[in-house]
C-alpha cells in the first residue's frame, strides 16, 4: 500500500516519526511535506495529499497540522477525499470500515506520538465493507459532491 503523508508546521515533527514507523512496517511512503519546521499553511499540504489521493498516485493519506481540524476541513473539499480527525483507533478503523475514509487527519498538538501509531496503523489496516447500507450512504454523500461543487 501506498500511504502519502504531509504536515504543516504544527505537525512537522510528528509527521518525521510517523514517515520512519511506516517505511519500518513495509509501506511506500510519498513524504509532500512540510520539509522544515517554519511556518506554513496547512491548506498547502491538504492540497498537497488530496491530488494524491483523487489520482491514485497513493491508497490513503495522512495529514497533520496542530489539531487536525483545519487539515481535515481543507482535504475535504476535494471531491473523491473522505477525510476526518481520529485520534483513537476505535474511529480510525470504523471510519475505513464503514464510511471509506482516505486520509487520516491528526492533531500533533493533541494525540502523543505512541498512540498516533497505533492510530495510523488501525486506519491502515481497516479495509471498507462494501455493504449496500455503507455504498448507499456514499452515495448521497457523492450527490453532495456532485451537486454543490463545480468541476474544475
Ligand atoms: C497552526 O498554528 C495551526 O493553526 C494549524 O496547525 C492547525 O492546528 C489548524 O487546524
Amino acid at each position: 500500500m501506498k500511504v502519502v503523508i504531509g504536515a504543516d508546521h504544527g505537525g512537522y515533527h510528528l509527521k518525521n516519526a510517523l514517515v520512519d514507523y511506516l517505511l519500518r512496517m513495509g509501506y511506500e511512503v510519498v513524504d509532500v511535506g512540510a520539509y522544515n519546521s517554519e511556518p506554513s499553511d496547512y491548506p498547502d499540504f491538504a492540497r498537497a495529499v488530496a491530488e494524491k489521493i483523487i489520482t491514485e498516485d497513493a491508497d490513503r493519506g495522512v495529514l497533520i497540522c496542530g489539531s487536525g481540524v483545519g487539515a481535515s476541513i481543507a482535504a475535504n473539499k476535494f471531491k473523491g477525499v473522505r477525510a476526518a480527525v481520529c485520534h483513537d483507533t476505535y474511529s480510525a478503523r470504523q471510519g475505513v470500515e464503514d464510511d471509506n475514509m482516505n486520509v487520516l487527519c491528526l492533531g500533533a498538538r493533541v494525540i502523543g506520538e505512541e498512540l498516533a501509531k497505533d492510530v495510523v496503523r488501525a486506519f491502515l489496516s481497516a479495509t471498507f465493507k462494501d455493504l449496500e447500507r455503507y455504498r448507499k450512504r456514499l452515495q448521497k454523500i457523492k450527490e453532495f459532491e456532485e451537486k454543490w461543487t463545480e468541476s474544475n
